[in-house]
């Protein structure tokens, strides 16, 4: 068993992590969510709560009860940080290093391998500030995978829809092994 940390975030795919957190965690990994403030007007914490059968996290400065910081703790536990949903803006903040939220604050204490897949409208994937911060994160060792092209949510048609997330499973599970 593997703990997998899955970060969401505000994206209007959001609801896929719904799929992708329960199949996870019924592949037998165990799940921890965090969800930026953003993720939670599309979906709530609660239903990721059920699905990981574990606490959700989207406020750093909540008091647990435990004294050690929580996002240092899951940080060293983590076998890997799967970001899914990952918006524009979680991608710049996570390449220049901000640490601005539980999600991100996680993803500069952990040294396990991190996976980010993107999803967003294609002219915001295609802006040279996205394209520079992915490069970056990829010269970091940072994985892709996706966007696709198809339909977007938006009602452009181009690049920025999640990986299926069958596939996005199936790499975590790569990386994992
Ligand atoms: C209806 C709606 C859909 C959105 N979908 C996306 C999206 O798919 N990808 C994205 O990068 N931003 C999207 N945004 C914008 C983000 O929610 C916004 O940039 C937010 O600040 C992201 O915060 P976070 O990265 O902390 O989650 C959307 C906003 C709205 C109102």
């Amino acid at each position: 068993m593997k703990t997998i940390v899955v970060g969401v975030t505000g994206s209007i795919a959001a609801y896929k992590a719904a799929d992708l957190v329960s199949k996870l965690t019924k592949s037998g990994h165990a799940v921890h969510v965090t969800m930026t403030a953003a993720a939670c007007a599309f979906i709530t914490p609660l239903t990721l709560q059920t699905l990981s059968r574990h606490n959700v996290v989207t406020d750093p400065f909540a008091l647990t009860g435990e004294w050690e910081p929580g996002h240092i703790a899951l940080a060293d536990r983590a076998d890997l940080l799967l970001i899914a949903p990952a918006s524009a803006n979680t991608i710049a903040a996570l390449a220049h290093g901000f640490a601005n939220n539980y999600l991100t604050e996680i993803a500069l204490a952990t040294r396990a391998p991190i996976l980010i897949a993107p999803a967003m409208n294609g002219k915001m994937w295609e802006h040279p500030a996205t394209r520079e911060n992915v490069e970056k994160l990829r010269a970091r060792g940072v994985q892709f995978i996706g966007p696709e092209a198809g339909l977007l949510a938006c009602g452009y048609e181009g690049i920025g829809r999640l990986w299926p997330v069958d596939d996005i499973i199936a790499r975590a599970q790569e990386m994992l092994a």
